[in-house]
């Protein structure tokens, strides 16, 4: 499988990264970073690291440093001052490609027909490549978006997950283009799906520098979890979705297409992810919404990812 990832990446991002690139059927054939979770700098600098840490050699484009038109309201509070959990890891010895994110999205999207996009951060570089090159959304096989809620509670307002919220004119252009979308919401990584106490001590016992990153890593965001929703599982959005984009037969166990829109005006439910699940509208479908997965698979392919 041939991936493009757009990420924002911090701790979760990492995870969902290392998923991929180190898988031996996926061929990530370019990475894009975001501002979101934190700055363009350090989401880049982040996405870099990651990819050294699983010996890989793809490239990394930075683009857009903020969202379309609403002011930036990063989620160091969720991942660390740096977004991957304030450990003091060292510089990575590559820097990003010259070529900026949105077009580099652009060049390899149609350089790639059919690849699969995954997308785990705002979505301004996807829109700002659709706007750019609408031909971009007839090329792409797959668009696998962590993103949303499904007509379920946020994580940033009550309305809203992150990604959505925080570019929320972007996510309506992406909803809006005719792109091939999966949306992956945030609750699907909520309950069951999240790592126990148990199923965390058994991935550090793996005892692997990649098992030690992905809970070091973490470890701010298992904190700020526990602080937001009392839960003690490490919850991993992003890696749900990767799991998805991989191995959707064997992960996802419910999903149904809808028709969904993204309120990109209202200061209540800016970034709301509404869902026509019973489909009152009368539009046609624009995206399948995975409804539920197979956590024990998708933490099976976590350990995996960490094994490689
Ligand atoms: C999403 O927002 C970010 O904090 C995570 O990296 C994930 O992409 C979850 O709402
Ligand atoms: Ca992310």
């Amino acid at each position: 499988m041939r991936m493009i990832i757009d990420t924002d990446t911090a701790s979760d991002d990492a995870v969902a990264l290392a998923m991929a690139l180190n898988h031996p059927e996926v061929d990530v054939v370019a990475i894009t970073t975001v501002a979101g979770n934190c700055s363009l700098e350090d989401t880049t600098r982040n996405a870099l690291y990651t990819a050294e840490l699983c010996g890989s050699g793809v490239p990394v484009y930075a683009g857009a440093d903020r969202p379309m038109l609403v002011e930036a309201g990063f989620a160091t509070w969720f991942h660390g001052m740096d977004g991957l959990g304030d450990q003091g890891y060292p510089t990575p010895s590559r820097s990003a490609e010259e070529e900026n994110g949105v077009s580099a999205l652009i060049a390899h999207i149609r350089a790639n027909p059919g690849s699969t996009l995954v997308t785990l951060g705002p979505l301004t570089n996807v829109a700002l490549a659709l706007v750019q090159a609408p031909d971009l959304a007839r090329l792409v096989g797959r668009c696998v978006i962590m993103g949303g809620a499904a007509n379920t509670v946020g994580n940033v307002t009550p309305a809203a997950e992150f990604n959505l919220w925080f570019d929320p004119h972007a996510a309506r252009i992406v909803f809006a283009s005719g792109l091939p979308i999966e949306m992956v919401g945030w609750e699907i990584c909520r309950g069951e799906a999240g790592l126990d106490a148990t199923e965390r001590a058994t991935l550090r016992a793996l005892d692997t520098p990649l098992a030690h990153f992905f809970l070091d890593c973490n470890s701010t965001a298992l904190k700020a979890s526990r602080q937001q929703s009392g839960t003690n599982r490490l919850e991993l959005p992003d890696p749900t979705a990767m799991a998805v984009a991989i191995d959707k037969d064997r992960v996802v166990t419910a999903s149904s297409r809808h028709y969904v829109e993204v309120e990109a005006e209202s200061p209540l439910t800016r970034g709301m992810s509404v869902v026509d699940s019973l489909d009152v509208t009368g539009n046609p479908a624009n995206a399948e919404v995975v409804q539920a997965i197979d956590t024990d698979r998708f933490k099976q392919m976590i350990s995996e990812a960490a094994r490689r």
